[in-house]
């Protein structure tokens, strides 16, 4: 009981901070450098079944990692009193986590459930290399966008800015 009281939460929400990072950024270097370039040797209709498969597993999951590192991230800005970072251009690393955090999360809770797939369904069936070049491009910016956070993150935290 005693070292459960003691224990640094804010250490745990980092941990699970880290984890989520993982599991979503992860998921979308997959689907980035694996995945979109596979469905390029496919049959229009075959890679829109096959890539909305792979998505509607993906999308629940990225999700849930999406609101864990809000939740953790949050946490962690409460425990170690870091609110007055977020207006501190030092920190612009952490301005830079938030930004990437809400392009993700209105993509994934706003964008992809109304407007993304009847947009891809309706562009594949017109232009489908098109559309999957566009589809590569989109992903590989979100993902340097990703990596650059994590970059700056734990450069940031560990005093290298
Ligand atoms: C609303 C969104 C977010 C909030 C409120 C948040 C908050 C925080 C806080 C308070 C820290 C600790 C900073 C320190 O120890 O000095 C941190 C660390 C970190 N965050 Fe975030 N974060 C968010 C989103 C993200 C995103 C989207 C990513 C990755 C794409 C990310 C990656 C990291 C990394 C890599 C660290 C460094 C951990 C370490 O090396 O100890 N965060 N975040």
């Amino acid at each position: 009981m005693e070292k459960i009281s003691n224990m640094d939460w804010g250490v745990v929400a980092r941990i699970v901070h880290m984890l989520a990072v993982v599991a979503w950024i992860g998921g979308v270097w997959f689907v980035t450098t694996v995945i979109l370039p596979t469905m390029r040797k496919k049959p229009a209709q075959s890679w829109l079944v096959e890539f909305s498969v792979v998505e509607c597993r993906f999308a629940p999951q990225a999700r849930i990692a999406v609101l864990l590192v809000l939740l953790s991230g949050l946490y962690m800005l409460y425990q170690y009193h870091l609110w007055n970072r977020l207006t501190d251009v030092r920190f612009w690393w952490m301005d830079l986590m938030i930004v990437v955090w809400l392009l993700f999360a209105i993509l994934l809770f706003v964008l992809e459930p109304l407007i993304v797939h009847r947009l891809i369904n309706r562009r594949a069936a017109a232009a489908p290399d098109q559309t999957l070049k566009v589809m590569l491009r989109l992903h590989a910016v979100l993902l340097a966008l990703a990596l650059l956070a994590i970059l700056a993150a734990v450069g940031g935290a560990h005093g290298l800015f």
